[in-house]
Formats: C-alpha cells, sequence, structure tokens
C-alpha cells in the first residue's frame, strides 16, 4: 500500500515541521491535520456557528470547500494565511476536536491525501485513528518549557505579539485538554517509536524519521 510516515504529538512538538521537511526530502504529499481542525474552527466562528453545536459543525465539515497547496490553505477559493495560526484559532481548533462525531466527519478529508508515492503527516490521532497501518509511527515530545519557547518564536517570527508565560499555560491547558478527551485522546499508538526532541536539532530529528522510513 501508499506508504505513510504518521509523526503525532503534543503541541508545539515540532511535528509539523518534522512532517513537512520529511514529506520534501522523500517526494512525498505532506498532510497537517491540524490546519484541517484550524480551518473548520476558523469556518465556524465565521458561520457564527457555536463551537460545541456539533450538528452544526458536522454540517460545516461536509460542505467546506477546502484546497491545500503547500503551506497554504484555502477556504472557498481564498487564502486563509496566517489567520488559522494565532493562538486564538489553537484553542478554538482544540476546542471542536473534542467532538468525536465532527472528527468522523473529518476523517476522508485526511485519507484522501495518501497518493502515490507516499505521505508524510502530523497531528494527534494520524498513527492511532486516521492511518492505522502507517508505515512509520512516530511520536515527538519535548518539555513543556521547550515547546513554549518554540512556539514564542514561532509567532515573533510571523509578526504578532507573544507572551511567554501566556503561551507556557495555554499549551499546558491544550495538552490537558487534547489527553482528557475521550475522542482520540493524545497518546502514541502502541507500535510508535517516541523520540524526546528536547535540545535536539531539527535535522537530527529529521534524519532519526527517515532512518525508521529506511530501515
Ligand atoms: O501544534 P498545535 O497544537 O499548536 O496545533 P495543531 O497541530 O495545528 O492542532 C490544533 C488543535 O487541533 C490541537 O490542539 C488538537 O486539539 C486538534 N487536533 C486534533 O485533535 N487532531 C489532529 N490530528 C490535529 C489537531
Amino acid at each position: 500500500s501508499i506508504p505513510v510516515i504518521a509523526i503525532d504529538g503534543p503541541s508545539a512538538s515540532g511535528k509539523g515541521t518534522i512532517a513537512a521537511i520529511v514529506a520534501q526530502r522523500l517526494g512525498f504529499h505532506y498532510l497537517d491535520s491540524g490546519a484541517i481542525y484550524r480551518v473548520t474552527a476558523y469556518a465556524a466562528l465565521q458561520n457564527k456557528i457555536d463551537l460545541a453545536d456539533e450538528p452544526a459543525l458536522v454540517e460545516l465539515a461536509g460542505r467546506l470547500d477546502l484546497r491545500f497547496d503547500g503551506a497554504e490553505v484555502y477556504l472557498d477559493g481564498r487564502p486563509v494565511g496566517d489567520a488559522i495560526r494565532t493562538e486564538e484559532a489553537g484553542r478554538a481548533a482544540s476546542t471542536i476536536a473534542v467532538l468525536p462525531r465532527l472528527r468522523e466527519a473529518l476523517l476522508a478529508r485526511q485519507r484522501a491525501f495518501r497518493q502515490a508515492p507516499g505521505l508524510a503527516t502530523d497531528g494527534r490521532d494520524m498513527g492511532t485513528v486516521v492511518f492505522p497501518d502507517a508505515q512509520v509511527k512516530v511520536f515527538l515530545t519535548a518539555s513543556a518549557e521547550e515547546r513554549a519557547n518554540r512556539r514564542y518564536k514561532q509567532l515573533i517570527e510571523k509578526g504578532f505579539c507573544a507572551n511567554f508565560a501566556q503561551i507556557l499555560q495555554d499549551l499546558q491547558e491544550r495538552d490537558a485538554r487534547d489527553a482528557a478527551r475521550s475522542a482520540a485522546p493524545l497518546q502514541h499508538a502502541p507500535d510508535a517509536v517516541l523520540i524526546d526532541t528536547t535540545g535536539m536539532t531539527i535535522e537530527a530529528v529529521v534524519q532519526a524519521v527517515l532512518d525508521l522510513y529506511s530501515q
């Protein structure tokens, strides 16, 4: 079957950066599954849909006109840009991500990215739910401080203002919500390889994942 490299992990563990580089090195497609949750939440806010209204969100997910082109996400033909990259959009994404029927409604959209010659993808449940038969499963972790620091730098680079203490607190709340929810709680697949990236360079993590794939 078409190879999948599934990279899961908590907020700001570096999974998106790693998955995108791995995809590029192997000439694979790339799916940022978090962007699907983010843009769905963003569209819900725009359509004044309550983030707890599961039937309305499921209906919205079914008719969302989404297209991905590299790192850019198009909603109804228009690029959404960094509007889905704010902490607010992340919080909204994690709020709707607790809803099991919404998660189900987004499954087919995610699986459609599995195309030749292969897919590298990142999220919370890529190796457990979306691609349980992935050839490589990696679960990235890093200390909360290191992850808050990475997120801080990322936001500053995008020109957003950022407050380290606030980010750290947000991240810990998001971790708790992602871990405690009953629908696809954040946990590693039993057959995932755990990599603690605290103090590791991006290149070292990329190499570790590529080594797992070529084994
Ligand atoms: O890395 P970060 O959590 O900031 O962002 P993300 O990966 O874009 O995901 C945003 C939110 O979407 C997460 O906090 C999760 O609650 C949710 N999500 C999920 O439930 N399942 C996925 N496969 C991806 C994201």
